[in-house]
């Protein structure tokens, strides 16, 4: 037998299925201590379809057990076409799964068939179901799906993902949040909507989320036909929240569909989908396709924006041999000033700038030339945290593009970036403040240094670079 040779782009740290496709995460919860994650999958290939949940189990968030599917959709049945995304809760004692079967869309509800086994493998769909046969009667929609359950005094409360074609006032189509109530998770009474977005805010919120996050409610939605994953702050007042703030959770062109759930600990985490930008055949020519974030910590700042950190787990992925991790302290440089000409293709780096005066920064995935390299700058004059990625690759059938996010720093505060690369996986934390995560897929196999960058003068006040284990390189299926 021959084995095939390792795909250079698949990733070795940053969640995903042994193999074939995967998008949204479904269903984040910590049960009886051990953290599950259910997710978009098709079991069959590396593409979109066939809609089952996959579904892994973790002691961290960073080593993973793989699962067979927990749910997948039964022929002839309401779930036929496609089980899709939805949540997880605990009920008294029992964890329930509500998703969107299709087609039509319509909510359903299932329970982990035994809450003392550790790996809450096997679900089993309740006889009730569709629990929501229907859309509420208020007009034309653009969709209805991605449940997502959270508990208050009078009872469970679902937002439902979805959109106005028709609605007796407002611009329209537009985005919005259907609530319902329950008391069973079975019986849903429609309220009405939680929130309404603008014209311009797309037309239909995929993937709602809504919870509280230090002493404020947040809403999470994924637009169409944006594809942007956008949070909102606000209030939440006889049942309607009013969004104050708003802004695009990463910016990078990857992520999308966010889910967050909040852990023992009480801290609210997200992990979100990260598509490919590689051809779709080539996608599924090599057997995966997509990965999710690390999983982030969410808190509001003081100006009620929100703020991301990587999971303190993830810290364990350091690797503490010889060589596996080096630092550099107050360097000057100016222009490019290569650190590592051969870092490796799974790595952290944490960086400290003195206060730029320049666009500084970092360049990773480069060759020794600079002919393929990714560069992550922050600009004093645009006040904005730029991932480029325009020259990510010399294979012109990715994309290779530049995104930005918008970050300011105070005078005289540090640039602090937090950089995880991940074979094709660049996740950027700035200042806990901006996340740019992106794809690229360099051809060349020396593209693994690591340089400073900037256009003027620079100081690094100092530079950790860690080796990261790639611990799902290994992660058997079962
Ligand atoms: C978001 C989404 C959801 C849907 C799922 C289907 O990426 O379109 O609205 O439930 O993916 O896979």
């Amino acid at each position: 037998m021959t084995i095939a040779p390792r795909d250079p782009h698949r990733p070795g740290y940053h969640f995903m299925p042994p193999k074939n496709w995967m998008n949204d995460p479904n269903g984040l919860i910590q049960f009886r201590g051990r953290y599950h994650i259910f997710y978009q999958h098709n079991p069959n290939a590396a593409v979109w379809g066939d809609m089952h949940w996959g579904h892994a189990v973790s002691d961290d968030m960073v080593r993973w057990k793989h699962l067979p599917p927990a749910i997948a959709p039964t022929p002839g049945g309401y779930d036929k076409d496609g089980v899709f995304s939805g949540c997880c809760v605990d009920f008294d004692g029992r964890p329930a799964a509500l998703y969107t079967g299709i087609s039509p869309e319509v909510q359903c509800l299932a329970f982990a068939d035994d809450p003392n086994d550790p790996d809450l493998r096997t679900w089993t769909k309740h006889a009730g179901n569709p629990v929501i046969p229907a859309p509420p009667r208020i007009g034309e929609l653009t969709g209805f799906r991605d449940p997502y359950v959270w508990r208050e005094a009078d009872g469970w409360h679902m937002a439902v993902g979805s959109g106005l074609r028709s609605a007796p006032r407002g611009p329209l189509p537009r985005g919005c949040v259907l609530l319902y109530r329950s008391t069973d998770l079975v019986n849903w009474e429609y309220l009405h909507t939680l929130c309404e977005g603008d014209a311009n805010e797309g037309e239909m919120w995929e993937c709602p989320n809504f919870f509280e996050l230090d002493g404020k409610h947040v809403l999470l939605i994924a637009g169409l036909p944006s594809g942007k994953s956008v949070y909102l702050v606000g209030d939440y007042r006889d049942k309607r929240f009013s969004p104050r703030l708003r802004g695009e959770i990463d910016a990078g062109g990857s992520l999308y569909a966010p889910q967050v759930f909040t852990d023992a600990k009480g801290r609210g985490i997200m992990f979100g989908w990260l598509r490919e930008t590689r051809p779709i055949s080539a996608q599924a020519a090599s057997g995966w396709a997509c990965a999710q974030t690390l999983p982030r910590v969410l808190t509001l700042g003081d100006d009620g924006a929100l703020r991301y950190a990587p999971a303190e787990e993830v810290r364990s992925l350091r690797l503490a041999g010889p060589g596996d991790h080096r630092t550099w302290v107050s360097v000057p440089w100016s222009g490019d000033h290569t650190l590592a000409l051969h870092a490796d293709d799974t790595i952290e780096i944490e960086a400290v700038f003195d206060p730029p005066r320049g666009e500084t920064g970092l360049a990773v995935r480069r060759s020794p030339d600079g002919s393929e390299q990714t560069r992550i700058t922050w600009s004093p004059v645009t006040r904005r945290l730029t991932l480029d990625m325009t020259r990510g690759s010399l294979d012109a059938t990715t994309q290779r593009d530049r995104r930005e996010a918008p970050l300011s720093i105070e005078a005289g505060e540090p640039l602090r970036l937090r950089v995880f690369v991940d074979r094709s996986i660049i996740e950027v934390f700035a200042n806990d403040r901006a996340c740019l995560t992106g794809r690229v897929y360099p051809t060349r196999n020396d593209a693994l240094g690591v340089a400073l960058a900037s256009n003027g003068p620079a100081t690094l006040s100092r530079l950790d670079l860690w080796r990261l284990d790639p611990v799902l390189d290994c992660a058997a299926a079962v």
